[in-house]
């Protein structure tokens, strides 16, 4: 038996037309959009690990002490056989939760990054021979097949990613969660909470530029996969604080008049001196949407941990 499996369900060809459609929506539509997942290539995925190692970014190192702090209660909530890890990225975090899991037996990473798959899955299978590790390149928005894999299940979403996701596409994407567990079965879900925002800000912000070349890679990336000729150099990057939908907003400011050809779709998009592109929203969260979200998709809150800053929060919740 193999103990490292790397399963595509998202067909290259797949992903190129789901770019182009996202693009083409996006970039015709006022104001233009992105949509988030396309940051992560392998230069993204690169980035967003110096993004976590940012003085500024705080979730990550605020997460980690939760889940140092927490794990075996987790294991002991949940005895689970199975560890599902939605946009797990370099897996890094999940090896505090891996090691208290003294049942698993299974680990499951899905992510849309091939590049930050297989290294993750090397690494752990060198440090855990015995864990069956089956990586799955999969867009965890779209409906998932899971491996057959022995219960009780555990779905992890760490690194705030959910707040990535807009309220409405938060809704269908926490049903279909649900929709992957069987009652009992639990999710852990880390959530960045609502702070002041200058701290906030800072974490989007930083002094380095690092997020700033994150936000702008995904020029890049449409350059490269639809032969745009985006100039990154001619946009500034962009981060405010949403106070009435509590979300951190990324965007794209273009510096001048210019326009951008994407041949691959026979478009030419036109911006005005200081047009703003939105690229990502980070939602932020208090307790009690949190609970109310997760209730409304069949998910009952049973734990609620923060760090000791109260910056972020982890909570499990188990599937009715
Ligand atoms: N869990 C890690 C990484 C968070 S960054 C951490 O906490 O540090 C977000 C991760 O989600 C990236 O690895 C990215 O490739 C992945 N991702 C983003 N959108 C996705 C989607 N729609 N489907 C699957 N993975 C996605
Ligand atoms: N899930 C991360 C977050 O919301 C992703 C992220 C961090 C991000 N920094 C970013 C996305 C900058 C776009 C731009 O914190």
């Amino acid at each position: 038996m193999s103990p490292f499996l790397l399963t595509r369900t998202l067909p290259e060809d797949a992903t190129e037309a789901a770019l182009r459609a996202d693009v083409l929506r996006g970039l015709t539509r006022t104001p233009k959009t992105l949509p988030p997942k396309w940051f992560y290539d392998a230069h993204g995925s690169d980035l967003f690990e110096q993004i976590t190692e940012l003085p500024e970014y705080y979730p990550t190192r605020a997460e980690r002490e939760i889940l140092i702090a927490r794990s075996g209660e987790v294991a002991a909530a949940t005895g689970a056989r199975t560890l599902v890890e939605l946009g797990s990225g370099s897996s890094d975090k999940t090896r505090h939760l891996i090691e208290a899991l003294t049942d698993l037996r299974t680990y499951v990473p899905v992510d849309v990054s091939d590049s930050a798959l297989t290294q993750a899955g090397q690494a752990l299978i060198a440090e855990r021979p015995a864990l069956e590790v089956h990586a799955l390149i999969a867009d965890f928005t779209a409906r998932m097949t899971l491996p057959d894999t022995p219960g009780p299940r555990l779905v992890a979403f760490l690194g705030g990613t959910i707040g990535n996701l807009l309220p409405v596409e938060r809704a269908a994407f926490l049903a279909s969660v649900r929709a992957l567990l069987s009652p009992g079965d639990a999710l852990l879900l880390g959530t960045d909470l609502v702070k002041d925002e200058k701290v906030l800000v800072r974490a989007y912000d930083d002094a380095a530029g690092v997020t700033a070349a994150f936000n702008k890679n995904v020029l890049t990336v449409v350059n490269r996969e639809l032969g745009a000729d985006f100039d990154p150099g001619a946009f500034d990057h962009v981060a405010l604080w949403d106070a009435e939908n509590e979300w951190i907003e990324m965007r794209l400011r273009s510096r001048t008049e210019q326009s951008v050809k994407i041949p691959s779709l026979d478009l030419a998009v036109d911006f005005a001196a200081g047009e703003e592109l939105r690229t990502e929203v980070s939602a932020k969260f208090r307790r009690e949407g949190v609970r109310a979200e997760l209730s409304s998709a069949g998910l009952d809150l049973t734990h609620w941990w923060t760090d000791g800053e109260g910056r972020f929060a982890l909570s499990l919740s188990v599937a009715r």
